[in-house]
């Protein structure tokens, strides 16, 4: 069993890291590596002024890719920066530290470089940590701007009063790179619908071995699963994927992913974290049986038993909805070929779930291996609601809102 990284609080998030000139941004390279170890992803832009403070090197070796600071990469080759790209890339852009110059430029929209042209293209909010001398700040058009940057949506991370770098002692000091890393988790902490809320979801067929070589399965794909981790994450939960052998990249904002193969190590990966999580989703195709005995080594011809007998498998999601506490929410999903909306509710009591996910074979496009989906949600209240045929990355982030206001008090 494959353990991936531990959660991290920023892990997945994308934040444009703009620095100006100002003697602060030597600061900006703990900010840079603290963003990273709390596990964002990072890509920096530099003004002009900024690299008389600190090297593009340093900034480049801290985020482990080149950092960004003219329109154009390559002049001769004509390569470009896409400041459209980056600005869309983002899901915050961070300015640390801020020059009242460029804070000036913010609110009147000017697009003398490449960072401002990344501010203007943006569709992400934006923080700004501005720095910048006593009465540099307290000016009446810095203090203005300020206004009018915070008006109209932006994160103003207060600088903190201390000695300057003029010798003056005010307020001024870029705030500390820790306390603007705090201010970045805060950020995705409130304002995405499933912040700080543990998600677990099985995903992706079992494979119960024969001998060396064969195996029980099923052809699930584990799409369906790997699209509600990725709906999921993006709207701010820490999720843990629980996965089958399937042939999947980890969607990017996933906290964690454990690979198993055998329904026997999907139960005992689920057991071991089940109790911290808040909402759990079993999308998995789990095999019900296994072979009751199962050889290190391939079957010949000649040594293919003429019967197989089978075992029963642990019911992983019938275990977690016996051990679910008051405040953890559980979904299951259930195929049929045949109509089976009686068999999901007995199913849903049966396995003390507050919703199941009916999808039946009998549906053109829905089902395994298919990218669409066609689906009905029961819940334990008796709500249905039929969502028609659609991609599964658009029903699974439908899904994810809807039980959201459904299911989470
Ligand atoms: O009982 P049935 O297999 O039809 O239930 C389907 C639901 O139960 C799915 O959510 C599936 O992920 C889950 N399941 C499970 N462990 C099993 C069998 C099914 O978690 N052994």
């Amino acid at each position: 069993m494959e353990l991936a990284s531990p959660s991290f609080p920023l892990s997945g998030r994308r934040i444009v890291l703009g620095i100006t000139g100002s003697i602060a941004a030597y600061k900006s390279a703990t900010l840079a590596r603290e963003l990273k170890r709390r596990g964002a992803q990072v890509r920096v832009v530099m003004t002009a002024g900024a690299t008389e403070f600190i090297t593009p090197l340093t900034m480049a070796t801290l985020i482990d890719r080149p950092v960004h600071s003219d329109f154009t990469e390559d002049e001769h080759a004509g390569v470009w920066t896409n400041h459209v790209e980056l600005g869309i890339w983002g899901d915050l852009i961070v300015v640390a530290p801020a020059t009242a110059n460029t804070l000036a430029a913010m609110v009147h929209g000017q697009c003398e470089n490449l960072l401002q042209a990344v501010l203007l293209s943006a569709r992400c909010p934006v923080a700004v940590a501005p720095a910048m001398d006593l009465d540099m700040f307290t000016h009446a058009s810095t203090q203005d701007n300020l206004r009018v940057l915070e008006e109209r949506g932006v994160d103003i991370v207060d600088p903190g009063t201390g000695p300057l770098a003029s010798g003056l002692v005010g307020k001024g000091r870029m705030a500390e790179p820790e306390d603007i890393a705090d201010r970045v988790e805060a950020h995705f902490q409130k304002t995405l619908p499933w912040s700080g809320k543990q998600v677990l979801i099985t995903a992706g067929p079992t494979h119960e071995p024969l001998d060396a070589v064969r195996f029980l399965g099923n052809r699930s794909s584990g799409k369906m699963g790997f699209a509600l981790a990725s709906a999921f994450a993006d709207q701010g939960a820490l999720v843990t994927l629980v996965v089958g052998p399937v042939n999947l990249p980890t969607p990017e904002r996933v906290h964690r992913r454990i690979d198993i193969s055998t329904a026997v190590d999907m139960n005992e990966a689920v057991q071991s974290c089940w109790a911290s999580m808040d909402f759990g989703v079993a999308c998995a195709a789990v095999s019900d049986f296994r072979p009751a005995q199962t050889s290190d080594i391939k079957w010949h011809r000649a040594d293919m038993p003429e019967t197989i007998a089978l075992k029963e498998n642990p019911d992983i999601l019938r275990g977690m909805g016996q051990s679910k506490t008051d405040a953890q929410r559980l979904v299951g999903f259930a195929l049929e070929t045949d109509e089976g909306l009686d068999s999901a509710k007995a199913k849903l009591a049966r396995k003390n779930l507050d919703a199941i996910v009916l999808n039946t074979l009998q549906d053109d496009g829905a089902g395994f291996a298919v990218d669409t989906n066609k689906v009905t949600v029961l819940d334990a209240s008796g709500r249905t609601v039929e969502f028609d045929l659609q991609a599964k990355d658009e029903l699974a982030q439908k899904l994810v809102d809807l039980w959201r206001t459904t299911l989470i008090p």
